[in-house]
């Protein structure tokens, strides 16, 4: 049963039939802003506050999971102000969260290489990783120097390292046990991935748990995303069969 259903939903959402897991790839912030002919880091923190209104939302809908794309082993190739810009903007958001914690109970989990960012940062992630471990709320993962590639290179070399260990063997594992050296440890697959902006690829977003995902896109830049956008999401979702290879 859905905590929340707000009173008039402009498309047909069955709120007691939710997807579990949502993911969000967050693009277009650079061309909002350019639009209108702002730096795009001004993109950047107009996506933040979408960010902070979708899953305030989410939480109060009922959803259990929401994973967000912020930003990608990729991302590194953009000019240092912008980066740095990105990453002042996670620092904010995270001292923001700890205060508000107690209160969202929101669960806040990041997937991702953490090492590559500064140290009060990284101590940050770990104290509301921390803090989370205490709440029942909905978990946000925040895909963080993530790469669906690099994600899976990893859990590789884990596996192997445990090999090498002689704790596992290679010829014993399975899809289960592969699953579990991945940041998404624990997670379910995402059922529904949205990406705003028009484009149309995964640009090495979840790539092992959205084997089964279905996927929707609008031309929307995230900063315009909206609940009525989610709404039109979930309701398209909702539409679909899943038949996961069968019939
Ligand atoms: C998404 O918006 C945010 C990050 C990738 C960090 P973009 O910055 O990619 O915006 P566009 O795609 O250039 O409009
Ligand atoms: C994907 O967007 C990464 C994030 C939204 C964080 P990009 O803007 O980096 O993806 P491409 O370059 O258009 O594929
Ligand atoms: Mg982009």
């Amino acid at each position: 049963m859905a905590i929340f259903k707000p009173k008039e939903a402009p498309v047909q959402v069955d709120f007691d039939h939710l997807p579990r897991h949502i993911a969000i790839i967050m693009d277009g912030n650079g061309r909002w802003a350019k639009r209108r002919g702002l730096p795009r880091t001004a993109g950047h923190a107009a996506g933040a506050e979408t960010f902070r209104t979708i899953a305030t939302y989410c939480q109060k809908i009922g959803l259990e999971y929401l994973t967000v794309y912020a930003f990608s082993t990729e991302n590194w190739k953009r000019p240092l102000e912008e980066v740095s810009a990105i990453i002042g903007l996670l620092k904010k958001y995270l001292l923001e969260s700890i205060e508000k914690m107690e209160k969202d109970k929101i669960r806040l989990h990041f997937f991702g290489d953490l090492d590559a960012l500064p140290p009060e940062l990284r101590e940050l992630t770990v104290r509301t990783d921390d803090i989370s471990t205490r709440y029942e709320g909905m978990q946000v993962n925040v895909c963080f120097n993530y790469g669906g590639r690099d994600e899976i290179v990893r859990a590789a070399r884990a596996f192997a390292a445990d090999c090498a260990a002689g704790k596992r063997r290679p010829e014993a594992l399975t899809e289960e046990d592969f699953s579990g050296y991945l940041y998404s440890a624990g997670v379910p697959d995402p059922d529904l991935v949205i990406r705003p902006s028009g484009e149309i690829r995964i640009s090495n977003f979840l790539l092992w748990q959205s084997a089964y995902a279905e996927f929707y896109y609008t031309d929307v830049l995230w900063p315009d995303f909206s609940k009525e956008e989610l709404h039109k999401a979930i309701a398209a979702y909702q539409g679909r069969s899943r038949r996961f290879g069968g019939v």
